[in-house]
């Protein structure tokens, strides 16, 4: 079974309704942290990870984000003009080699199984990567990256999983684990949000290398958990029929970059990592922090 990750997709057609009104105009995807917009934050995960073709699974009303891939001649020249190159050098990083890029459009709102589904079309028989834009992860190597080092050695399908306190495994698929052998954890089922007795605390976070098999589970899946189609359950198809599942405890923070605390949060840690920021950045959070304290 060929174990080289080439391809990912980006499930990037949700609605961003917990960010209105800011995602009434603009893709939440684009929505930044710092000075780069998330999409940006899943494309450099992707990169060094060694993926090379990225689908995006859209929607209407994400052309902001389409047009965010195209290269800026314009800025471009005006930036080489005015020898600002450290900028050009930002800028160009985000640049794509054309037909590096897909597009494929989810018509209809049928869940994350459904949205990944779409791409069908656009893989072979070979495995591929997903991100969900919204988790954002801190770590080194990248949390991607990881992941394909461990695939390597595992292949199957493999999630990133890490351990949550038991009252919020309702927000998460959860893993149901056959044998923990540390950073690896092998799985004998996963359950799409549930509602009660979880199987254990693992979440699933979003980072997925999915087998081509997942592709035929998904043409056959009726709704799930919440009335939409479920990755997980496609996932969780996999150990019915035999095949290995796979939970990677990867290193390093993650932010739930679809809640506005987990986005706050997010930008907290990002800004305070970058060189030029953290030092005035860091005396500000602990000024504000003790006036925040003294007045209670
Ligand atoms: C999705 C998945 C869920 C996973 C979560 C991670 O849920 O369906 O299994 O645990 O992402 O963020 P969502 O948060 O989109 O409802």
């Amino acid at each position: 079974m060929n174990r080289k990750v080439t391809k990912a997709i980006f499930p990037v057609a949700g609605l961003g309704t917990r960010f209105l009104p800011a995602t009434k105009s603009i893709p939440k995807e684009i929505m930044t942290l710092v000075d780069r917009p998330l999409i940006q934050y899943a494309i450099d995960e992707a990169r060094a990870a060694g993926i090379e073709e990225f689908i995006f699974v859209t929607s209407r009303g994400k052309g902001a984000l389409e047009d965010y891939f195209d290269h800026a001649h314009e800025l471009e020249s005006s930036l080489k003009k005015s020898g600002k190159t450290e900028l050009l050098d930002i800028l160009r990083g985000t640049n794509m080699d054309s037909g590096a890029i897909a597009y494929v459009r989810q018509h209809k709102a049928l869940g994350l199984g459904h949205a990944v589904w779409c791409a069908r079309r656009l893989l072979g028989d070979e495995p591929v990567a997903v991100i969900l834009t919204d988790d954002v992860i801190m770590g080194e190597p990248p949390c991607l990256q990881q992941m394909i080092e461990a695939y390597k050695e595992t292949g199957g399908t493999m999630v990133a999983t890490m351990e949550v306190p038991a009252e919020k495994t309702k927000a998460y698929g959860v893993l149901d684990v056959a044998e923990d052998m540390g950073a690896i954890v092998r799985a004998k089922g996963m359950v799409e949000k549930p509602k009660e007795n979880p199987p254990s605390n693992l979440a699933v976070i979003g980072r997925y290398i999915l087998a081509p098999t997942v592709m035929d589970n998904l043409n056959k899946l009726k709704q799930g958990a919440g009335g939409e189609i479920q990755l997980t359950d496609a996932i969780a198809d996999e150990i019915e029929e035999g095949r290995d599942v796979f939970g990677l405890r990867f290193r390093g923070q993650r932010f739930d970059c679809g809640s506005k605390a987990g986005f706050l949060q997010a930008t907290v840690a990002f800004g305070l990592a970058r060189d030029e920021l953290k030092h005035e950045f860091a005396e500000y959070l602990s000024d504000i922090t003790a006036m925040y304290k003294a007045a209670e």
